[in-house]
């Protein structure tokens, strides 16, 4: 008789840890999926990711309301840049205005003349008996040779200080503002002109040529027309 080996219990199987239920899969387009619960496996750790700042651009002030800011259409450029021009322009324009008017003022008020005293030639360039008027427009003065000598008349008229003209046919200074008449000599004889014509100091310089100085006038009806100045004797 063989003794029956007592059978040694078999270990128990642990029992399988319970299941959590399986959540049913909604059907589809049966709203929205209900959160699954994290298994514990899946609760791991997470390591929070620090993204850098991404700085945003701010709009542009000036860019209407409700529209993208963006670059300017070229109309809208050309716009610009044509006031720009026009106010750069007018800038300065107003600069050189300013800067002009405040320079004048560092500049005294000088009225420039011809010279007074000034050399007209030798005698002998001059014909006796003629009225020379080539100094006229320059010097004011006209030149007239006599058999006395030289002497030298203002080409002012007496009356309200026109500029009369030499007639060569008529042998007379006419003044075209009101019809005054001075001979060769200077002497008035028509129109309203109330006295002679003056002259100017006449003498030689020390180079033999004329020197007229127009600081020194001689006026006839004062007598002075026969002082030495008033005439250079040739
Ligand atoms: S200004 Fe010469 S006549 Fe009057």
């Amino acid at each position: 008789m063989t003794e029956e080996t007592p059978k040694t219990p078999e270990p128990k199987k642990p029992e399988a840890a319970p299941q959590p239920p399986k959540a049913q899969e909604p059907a589809a387009g049966a709203g929205p999926k209900p959160a699954v619960p994290a298994s514990p496996a899946a609760a791991k750790p997470v390591t929070p990711v620090v993204r850098p700042a991404v700085p945003v651009a701010k709009k542009p002030a000036s860019a209407p309301a409700g529209k993208p800011a963006g670059p300017a259409s070229p109309e809208r450029r050309k716009f610009m840049m044509s006031w720009l021009s026009f106010a750069w322009i007018a800038f300065s324009a107003a600069t050189v205005a300013a800067l002009s008017t405040t320079l004048r003022f560092l500049f005294p008020n000088v009225l420039f003349e011809p010279k007074m005293a000034f050399k007209i030639g030798k005698p002998d360039e001059y014909d006796l008996g003629k009225v020379d008027t080539r100094w006229e427009d320059r010097y004011g003065v006209w030149i007239i040779r006599s058999p006395e000598g030289i002497y030298a008349l203002s080409t002012v008229c007496t009356h309200l200080g026109c500029k009369p003209s030499w007639l060569e046919n008529e042998q007379k200074f006419k003044c075209p503002c009101h019809g005054s008449g001075f001979y060769k000599s200077g002497i008035n004889f028509e129109g309203p002109a109330p006295r002679p014509l003056e002259r100017f100091a006449i003498s030689l310089a020390d180079d033999g040529q004329i020197l007229v100085d127009k600081s020194l006038k001689f006026q006839y009806e004062k007598g002075e027309w026969t002082k030495p100045l008033a005439l250079l004797p040739v």
